[in-house]
């Protein structure tokens, strides 16, 4: 069975539970500060698990493309990937606990046909919070799965959420196959064991997390399951390792081909060069650029590592070759097609750009661990190393990031390998001087995971409607176009399409018009309709394969009508008073206004 393959047979059963899908959408997340990436299938829907209702009613289910990113030095194992697909079903206070284990039970053993001997499951064990999931446990039991084979797990394995401070949030139970094809799988369920791989989880969001810190029983009480693609398929197919699976083996092939090695022999090399090359054509197609900052270091990262990871065995200029078979085994995402030449050129441009320091950074890193050794043979006595580890200093670590475009986590790879540590301090000191983003600011981002809908982010979002249909009416023109939003508690920023710099005239315009808006205290109005009809009546909105058969249109009458998933404030009245703090270039004839909210 291939990928296309399973995820027919997910819609199909999961459509005879009276399901509909919901679109597959960019990995770059809209009006979500707190993550880079969409790294789950339930992102998209967060304001739906929040209560608000969803245009396709209370069953829904997607494939979705992801990227998690919190481990891209670990990448080079037989199951973790950066980029994967995972498939998932909702309900949204629908079905809840037994159903969704009695239709994913089902779909394993009759549909997957997936013998009960070769599962396993894990429940919650409790906690002070929240009680020990029998319930769970006995539905798997009902269904045929042996005492033995449920093993209790506690908060930091078998637990979701909030996804911010409060709000709902409950126990997990994951679903585990046995992947060896000649061992039969041992009566008892061990969830050390890593023979037994994690295939699906359902998240059973049963709690609300109040202010206080209670976990109260949910009103609405929702079910959010996620399988992975990659290692379904490759258990299905009996394969103990994911890359020889089909989304993988053509990469594998033509990497072999290029260097004339085998796979045999260099398997983490290979498999981190063919990851990161596929995670970086899907990131380049949702119209990311190579860069310093935010999801552009991660996609220079992913594209840098592949490079140094080729020179192992011999690869030069071969990143946009590697990339050649991604676009033929998936030939179901329209946008890869689209933008196939974009994306070879795109990493053509990174890779000649990093051949021209790569070199000269490797000889002053070598250069440097030479010194460091011997200084270290020297004054052995002298110097009180930390735990007997050599340590390159964070100016050095910088000046191989800034001259020779070395990312820091490459360099710190890099000395790894050589049993040197890095001042990382050091080095985050030498990036503040230089006003870089930092480290730990990329990181905080794609670790947290999960959209803010706090009040104050609620309030800025409506406040953006009101922004972008000011700008049209002060600059009388109806083409101006949202093209980008990107929202925090503290601001909104948003990004929108018009060929020059406004006038601090226009800007004061701008302003007074929202703040009108706001007194007005208009209502803000939310409907649901077809694409087409929201057209129709004149919404805006990106009229693209992006959205479902059903839209949510929310309108500010006389101001404003926007298709968009929310989520919005009642009335504008509860906004306060609108401050615009910058205007300034995004990119080619598009502008970016950062406000806020006082
Ligand atoms: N959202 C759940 C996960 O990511 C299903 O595992």
């Amino acid at each position: 069975m291939d990928r296309k393959q399973l995820i027919k047979k997910y819609f199909n059963f999961f459509k005879s539970k009276n399901h509909k899908e919901i679109p597959n959408t960019s990995l770059i997340p809209e009006n979500d500060p707190t993550t880079l990436f969409i790294s789950a299938g339930m992102h998209p829907i967060v304001p739906y698990l929040l209560g608000q209702k969803h245009p396709l009613g209370k069953r829904l289910m997607n494939a979705q493309k992801c990227i998690r990113t919190g481990d891209i030095e670990e990448v080079g194992d037989s199951t973790h990937h950066t980029f994967f697909e995972m498939i998932g079903n909702w309900s949204l206070g629908d079905y809840f606990k037994k159903e969704a284990i009695e239709m994913s039970f089902e779909f394993l053993t009759k549909h997957l046909k997936i013998p009960v001997q070769r599962l396993a499951v894990t429940c919650f064990a409790g906690n002070k919070d929240a009680l020990k999931d029998n319930e769970a446990a006995e539905a798997w039991k009902s269904l045929g799965i042996q005492k033995e084979r449920i093993a209790f797990l506690g908060k930091e394995d078998n637990w979701w959420g909030p996804a911010g401070k409060t709000g709902p949030c409950g126990p997990c139970t994951e679903m585990f196959y046995w992947s060896p094809n000649k061992i039969p799988a041992p009566k008892k369920f061990d969830p050390k064991d890593e023979r037994w791989v994690e295939i699906w989880n359902d998240v059973l969001m049963q709690y609300n997390k109040d202010e206080e810190g209670n976990y109260n029983e949910a009103s609405q009480k929702n079910i959010d399951t996620g399988m992975g693609v990659e290692r379904t398929v490759a258990i299905l197919n009996n394969l103990e390792d994911d890359y020889e699976a089909e989304m993988w083996k053509l990469i594998i092939k033509k990497i072999e081909k290029l260097s004339g090695k085998k796979y045999k022999g260099n398997k983490r090399t290979m498999r981190i060069i063919a990851d990161h090359i596929k995670a970086s054509v899907f990131i380049i197609a949702d119209g990311i650029t190579s860069s310093n900052t935010e999801q552009g270091y991660v996609l220079r990262r992913l594209i840098r590592r592949a490079i140094r990871y080729g020179r192992e065995i011999g690869l030069r200029d071969f990143t946009y070759k590697v990339a050649e078979p991604v676009f033929k085994i998936y030939n179901d995402y329209s946008k890869l097609q689209k933008n196939k030449k974009h994306i070879l050129q795109e990493l053509e441009k990174e890779e000649e750009k990093f051949n021209l320091s790569l070199e000269k950074g490797m000889r002053i890193f070598n250069g440097w661990e030479r010194k460091i050794k011997e200084g270290f043979r020297k004054n052995r006595k002298k110097i009180k190393w930390s735990k007997g580890k050599y340590l390159l200093k964070g100016k050095e670590a910088f000046l191989l990031y800034q001259s020779y475009g070395f990312p820091l986590e490459m360099t710190i790879e890099l000395a790894k390998e050589k049993n040197i540590k890095v001042d990382e301090k050091g080095f985050k000191k030498e990036l503040k001087k230089h006003q870089e983003l930092s480290r730990t600011a990329t990181e905080g981002r794609f670790k947290s995971g999960l959209a803010d809908d706090s009040e104050a982010t609620t309030k800025l979002h409506t406040a953006t409607h009101l922004l972008l249909a000011a700008l049209r009416k002060i600059l009388n023109d109806k083409n101006i176009l949202q093209k980008g939003s990107n929202i925090t508690s503290e601001r909104l920023r948003l990004d929108f399409s018009f060929p020059r710099k406004l006038t601090n005239e226009e800007l004061q315009k701008v302003e007074d018009l929202v703040n009108a808006q706001i007194q007005r205290g208009c209502e803000v109005i939310r409907e649901e309709m077809t694409p087409k009809q929201a057209k129709e009546k004149g919404a805006t909105g990106i009229f693209n394969a992006k959205y479902g058969e059903v839209v949510s249109v929310y309108t500010i009458k006389n101001c404003s009508k926007e298709i968009c998933s929310g989520p919005h404030v009642k009335n504008t009245s509860e906004l306060g008073h609108f401050k615009i703090k910058k205007e300034e270039s995004s990119s080619s004839g598009v502008r970016r206004i950062k406000a806020i909210l006082k």
